[in-house]
């Protein structure tokens, strides 16, 4: 499965008028490894509705645009000002920020076009629109548009996790409503993934942020503790590591529970709640 999904992304190429630097600088950030894990979720909830890989490839890439873009932006220097990622350096490091801005923008346009072309028209719409309301004002760029504000002083873990909700779990709940909409699952089927998406995202949010408190670049793939960690209004510095744990753990389990009439068709959910399970553990305080 993995390997279909890296060969279609490997399809961004050459096109009419698409300068070639502009087109290295989106390969750059969206082949340049990545776990994959939005993808993923859109086709395990396409499989979770008795749908299959085909129908679903299409979206789970263009929620893989979304996302490498979204992470070209957020390692700019007015951002976070992350020089590397994925162990290489980010894309403003390769490329010029200028270009990797632009990058970002092509790999966010990119995503819609393919997906209103790539869904069946019946569903295009609702598709668009889903992946849409998730990554916009919002959604992520709201959660990222707080979550960057300078110092962060007085922010509470009620405000933090609404930060987490929109800058993260968004994506990921409409990764879950994609998979469900192009594999036609029930309203109950949605409703539950929908849900599942939600409760996993802010648990992945936590154990990212648990990782970088806890220093394992390995596990980050970009330096943990620089400028942008210290004095973060993070899940792990409001509440202390041990705490932010529990509430991921808890969160995760809420995941389970959320798709927990869903049958063995779910096991790849299953088992991708355990993914982010050991990723939060293996920053154990
Ligand atoms: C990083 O996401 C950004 C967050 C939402 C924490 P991932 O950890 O899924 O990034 P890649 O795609 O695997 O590099
Ligand atoms: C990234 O959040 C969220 C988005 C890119 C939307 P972070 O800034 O916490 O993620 P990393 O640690 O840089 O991957
Ligand atoms: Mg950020
Ligand atoms: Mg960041």
């Amino acid at each position: 499965m993995n390997a279909r999904l890296e060969a279609l992304l490997d399809e961004i190429g050459a096109r009419p008028g698409c300068p070639s630097d502009l087109l290295q600088a989106m390969r750059h950030a969206l082949l340049g490894g990545g776990k994959r894990l939005r993808p993923l979720l859109v086709l395990a909830a396409a499989g979770a509705c008795g749908g299959g890989v085909d129908e679903a490839l299409d979206a789970a890439c263009c929620v893989e645009m979304v996302h490498a873009y979204s992470l070209i932006h957020d390692d700019l220097p007015a951002m976070d000002d992350d020089d590397f990622r994925r162990g290489a350096p980010a894309c403003h490091r390769a490329f010029g920020e200028a270009l990797a801005i632009l990058a970002g923008d092509a790999l966010l346009t990119h995503a819609f076009e393919r997906l209103a072309r790539a869904v069946p028209p019946p569903l295009a719409a609702e598709a668009v629109e889903i992946l849409g309301v998730a990554a916009g004002a919002s959604g992520m760029v709201g959660g990222q548009a707080d979550d960057v504000r300078s110092d962060g002083a007085g922010f509470d873990a009620r405000q933090i996790e609404s930060i987490h909700r929109r800058k993260t779990a968004c994506l990921m709940r409409a990764s879950l409503e994609l998979g469900a909409l192009v594999a036609g699952g029930t309203p109950s089927q949605r409703a539950a993934l929908a849900c599942y998406g939600e409760e996993l995202g802010r648990a992945f949010q936590i154990a990212d942020d648990l990782l970088a408190h806890a220093g394992d670049e390995d596990a980050l793939g970009r330096p943990a503790g620089s400028d942008r960690d210290q004095g973060r209004h993070t899940h792990p510095a409001l509440l202390g590591p041990a705490d932010s744990l529990r509430r991921a753990l808890e969160l995760l389990d809420r995941a389970l529970d959320a798709i927990s009439d869903l049958g063995p068709e779910a096991g790849p959910l299953r088992a991708l709640v355990e993914l982010v399970r050991e990723r939060a553990v293996r920053a154990r305080p």
